[in-house]
């Protein structure tokens, strides 16, 4: 089968597609035809080295798969060759074929197509899990979202929106301001002219936000934080900035804000109760349109390496797909 292969880690253009033995399930896993793989900002971290979780050398990156399973492990029960499925993986979903293990399954619902099950988990799951879960946020609150063109970010944009909250978008360019406007969001801040701080304090008069929705870290954290009204939360989602943000706790005390951590992969693996509950609510937004996952853009296997570098870039409004098969 045909892979992106990573043999060292370091610059992403090292990457090259190669002919290698295809997986074989075992115990407790499957084996799934790759029909797509979402492209999320961990692929990129872990290719260079740089996230919490190093594979072993050589690995094939591609954390977010959908397709239809190709074989079943032994003692695997309740699943299907030939059915589609989602799933999200550490790695190995940049291939003809991948392996996951059957508590990564999701069946793929009739409604859903597969290159956007491709990308449904690592934006919405996470979203949907930081702003119900870990923010309890509520209908009528401010919700301020970094990075708000990013995968995550126009996920909880939507998810914001459809829970009833009031969404204020943060973007780095007047381009990414204008797709969002174009997805319905008008509420936006565009950091090459606005100043963050002046910016809520304007939209709010003078409140600031209930929620912040932090996927970006570093400076824009230190400024995001300072915008939190009193009983704000603030969500640690994720560092796409390279720097972890710094955080003055006399603001905690004096406005009584709490800062919350978001782990998926935490939730999805311990509380899985709650993850089935969590997806069927977000299948039904999905269902009525609530929230949809924006593609801007399909790239073939043969060029995942770029579409690994579309994303690192901040080239990328919503998501990246490779197209793997057919
Ligand atoms: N905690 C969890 O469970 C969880 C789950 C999924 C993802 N994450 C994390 O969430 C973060 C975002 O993931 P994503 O998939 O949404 O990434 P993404 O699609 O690349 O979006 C990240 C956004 O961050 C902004 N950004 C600001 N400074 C940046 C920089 N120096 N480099 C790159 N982007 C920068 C960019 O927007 P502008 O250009 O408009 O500034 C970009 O749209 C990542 O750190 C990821 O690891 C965490």
């Amino acid at each position: 089968m045909k892979a992106l292969v990573c043999s060292a880690f370091g610059p992403l253009d090292e990457l090259q597609v190669q002919e290698v033995a295809p997986p074989v399930p075992g115990e407790g896993q499957v084996r799934i035809q790759v029909h797509a793989c979402g492209i999320n900002f961990p692929d990129i971290l872990m290719v260079q080295g740089k996230y919490q979780v190093r594979p072993p050398l050589p690995f094939f990156p591609g954390g977010e798969v959908a397709g239809t399973i190709s074989a079943l492990g032994a003692g695997v029960a309740g699943l299907a060759v030939g059915q589609r499925v989602m799933a999200t993986l550490f790695w190995g979903g940049l291939a003809e074929e991948a392996i996951a293990p059957v508590r990564a399954i999701v069946p793929i619902p009739a409604q859903m197509d597969l290159l956007t099950a491709a990308v449904f988990q690592g934006g919405h799951a996470t979203s949907y899990h930081a702003l119900k879960q870990r923010a309890a946020l509520r209908a009528g609150e401010v919700l301020l979202v970094l990075g708000a063109a990013g995968g995550v970010g126009m996920a909880a944009m939507q998810i914001g929106r459809a829970l009833g909250a009031r969404v204020i978008g943060v973007v780095g360019s007047t381009a990414k301001a204008q797709a969002l406007r174009e997805e319905g969001f008008d509420e936006l801040i565009d950091l090459s002219r606005d100043e963050l701080r002046e910016a809520v304090r304007s939209l709010t008069d003078g409140t600031g936000v209930d929620v912040v929705f932090d996927p970006v870290g570093g400076e824009l954290f230190a400024q995001a934080c300072r915008s939190a009204r009193r009983n704000g939360r603030i969500l640690i989602v994720g560092f796409a900035s390279g720097q972890i943000g710094q955080y003055a706790t006399n603001l905690a005390l004096l406005k009584e804000n709490a800062l919350i951590g978001v782990n998926y992969q935490g939730f999805f693996t311990h509380e899985r109760e709650a993850v089935e509950r969590n997806f069927s609510e977000l299948m039904a937004l999905f269902a009525r349109g609530a929230v949809r996952p924006r593609i801007d853009r399909v790239f073939s296997l043969d060029r995942a390496a770029e579409a690994l570098g579309a994303v690192a870039g901040r080239a990328v409004i919503g998501k990246v797909v490779v197209q793997v098969g057919g």
